[in-house]
């Protein structure tokens, strides 16, 4: 079986006085037995996060890594050794916002995801297709060649250690969420993608649904049985909708 896992993105948001008050909000959260949860604070508050929540199952990631592993005359940039360094456990790969706000292409998000785990961070690879993209059709090609191409620089022996997050790109922060059904008709062509390949890949990778997810859409998206858990934004700024959203994936 798959443990479901619920992870939050908080972007560029947060204060040091905001992301304490959500950190005290995720403090007093129950522990949901049988899911795992992560949360990814901006780069700036990853070590403040860690230390407030060490003692509590959850997980700390980063949004991004440089595609230099290790430390080196990269301004601005943080390595994937860094990350590691600071006890970060995972990191975004290929988020819609890097590829499109940053020109992030597969190339660079191969390499990224080579970093993290060259300094054992789990990457968590997004895809995700335009609203027009869907609207003529190509979904499931853009998806495929998401994922094709980080297979075919890595191997498919790269995603054993790793998980993916489907988000339509035109779910993100609109409200609009893909259904139950079409996100599911997307999840199950990205297993069979990966089962092409590898089997037991396939068959055990996690594959996160991301785009609008709320507590009030959260049970009927985790009732799908190709979805194993939410990247979730907006929602994850607020402990208790976010509190909400781990217990349904608690019920999955
Ligand atoms: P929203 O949940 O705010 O739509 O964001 C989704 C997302 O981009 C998570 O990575």
């Amino acid at each position: 079986m798959r443990r479901p896992l619920v992870a939050g993105n908080w972007k560029m948001h947060g204060t040091r006085a905001s992301v304490d008050e959500l950190v005290q909000g995720l403090l007093k959260l129950e522990v949901v037995p049988g899911v795992d949860v992560a949360v990814l604070p901006v780069a700036l508050h990853i070590e403040r996060v860690i230390s407030a929540i060490e003692s509590v199952q959850v997980l700390v990631g980063a949004q991004n890594c440089s595609v230099e592993a290790q430390q080196g005359a990269f301004t601005g940039e943080i390595s994937a050794a860094q990350l590691a360094d600071s006890q970060c456990r995972m990191v975004l790969v290929g988020h819609s916002e890097r590829r499109q706000l940053f020109q992030e292409d597969d190339h660079v998000i191969s390499r990224k995801f080579y970093a993290a785990q060259s300094y054992g961070l789990t990457p968590v690879l997004c895809v995700g297709e335009t609203l027009e993209q869907r609207e003529a059709g190509k979904t499931l090609e853009v998806i495929a060649d998401q994922l094709g191409n980080v297979i075919r620089e890595l191997g498919i022996g790269a995603f054993a250690q790793a998980v993916i997050a489907y988000e339509p790109v035109w779910a993100i922060g609109t409200g609009l969420t893909a259904t139950p059904e079409q996100a599911q008709a997307v999840h199950a062509a990205i297993r069979d993608q990966l089962s092409s390949e590898d089997g037991q890949i396939g068959s055990s990778i996690r594959l996160l649904y991301g785009g609008s997810v709320k507590a009030a859409n959260a049970a009927e998206l985790f009732e799908m049985p190709d979805i194993d858990g939410a990247l979730v934004g907006g929602a994850s700024l607020n402990a208790d909708e976010f509190g909400a959203i781990i217990r349904a994936a608690g019920r999955k």
